[in-house]
């Protein structure tokens, strides 16, 4: 049997795929991979060889960022690896299905307003319309079998203009075509359907990802390749700081063909912005809506209430919980 794709799946301890959605009403459509409670950080990041990965994506990120923003929304942050990036930003909120990852994150970012931490399914998103004018999600996507449904929330609550980073694992890679044209692998690497290559592991096609990001209201502008030299023996043999340099030279040249591609997109359309609903980092709460119907929330106590519905989503020691309302 050929060796499975690198990727987060690979790892020991690896997320479970997929949850139970623990409120059915609330997410009909998707089911989640649940990073609850995994070692993602320590067995996929640390003392891992992927050095190289970590230092070539913060590069891509830094090129395609803009270096000044209000409000950032981090989808799928995880543990926080590449929240210090964000510098440029007022404020960042860290969103994520996992409450461990957020709870290490927290730990190291702090309490100050400055980070909101947040745990929701991405398909929901407990905001109003036009909150944010900078968003960014990698090494997410892959997770998501429903892209537009994810994108399109992304987009609705960002203002018209704002910037949405989006990474993606691209199956039209070079291991994948020589793979294919060698007979070595059915599934053709310039077809633009998903590859769902482990349950809720998917690569995709950079022209698919843009259709579905075009459709969701984003207007793709710069296409970043990353990753040139995600080959183990490479990794081992070469010094990780030559390899990030000849890999900072080749993003430029924009060939698609690495196992990893960042998109810079900018919001489009003629949407709300709400961004004064909260000037003041300490206003966040102003900005949140019930993620199952989109109705006001308010605070009482450690709980955020929906006088519509009754639903209560707890603030657990500083981070917002909406993964379901609580039981009575
Ligand atoms: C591979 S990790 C990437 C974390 C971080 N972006 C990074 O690059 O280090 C994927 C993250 O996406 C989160 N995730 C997966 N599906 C999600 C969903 N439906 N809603 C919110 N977060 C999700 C997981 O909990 C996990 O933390």
């Amino acid at each position: 049997m050929g060796k499975a794709p690198l990727s987060e799946e690979n790892m020991p301890n690896a997320p479970k795929p997929p949850s139970k959605p623990p409120n059915p009403v609330m997410r009909p459509q998707a089911n989640i991979c649940d990073y609850e409670g995994s070692n993602y950080r320590t067995e996929f990041w640390e003392n891992t060889g992927r050095a190289y990965e970590d230092q070539v994506e913060r590069i891509a990120l830094r090129r395609l960022l803009p270096t000044q923003g209000r409000r950032l929304l981090e989808v799928g942050a995880g543990f926080g690896r590449l929240t210090n990036e964000y510098h440029g930003y007022d404020q960042v909120v860290l969103l994520d299905y996992s409450l461990s990852q957020l709870q290490y994150a927290q730990e190291h970012l702090g309490r100050s307003p400055r980070f909101v931490y947040v745990a929701v399914d991405a398909y929901h998103l407990p905001f109003r319309a036009g909150v944010f004018d900078g968003a960014s999600m990698i090494r997410v996507i892959h997770h998501m079998a429903d892209p537009r449904a994810v994108l399109s929330e992304i987009r609705r609550v960002m203002t018209p203009g704002g910037t949405f980073i989006l990474e993606h694992a691209n199956k039209r890679n070079l291991k994948a075509i020589l793979r294919h044209a060698l007979g070595k692998q059915d599934w053709n690497p310039h077809d633009l359907a998903p590859v769902e290559f482990v349950e809720l592991n998917f690569d995709f096609h950079p022209e698919y990802i843009r259709d579905e990001l075009q459709a969701a209201g984003f207007a793709p502008r710069q296409r970043v390749p990353v990753s040139f030299f995600r080959v183990p023996t490479l990794k081992e043999k070469i010094r990780t700081d030559w390899l990030v340099n000849a890999d900072s030279v080749l993003q430029r040249t924009g060939l698609l063909v690495t196992p990893s591609v960042f998109v810079k997109n900018v919001a489009t359309g003629d949407t709300p912005n709400n961004m004064a609903l909260a000037n003041d980092n300490e206003d966040i709460e102003a900005l949140f809506a019930n993620p199952s119907n989109g109705g006001p929330l308010v605070r009482e106590g450690d709980v955020l209430v929906s006088s519509e519905t009754g639903e209560r989503y707890a603030i657990r020691d500083g981070i917002y919980d909406f993964k379901a309302p609580l039981e009575d």
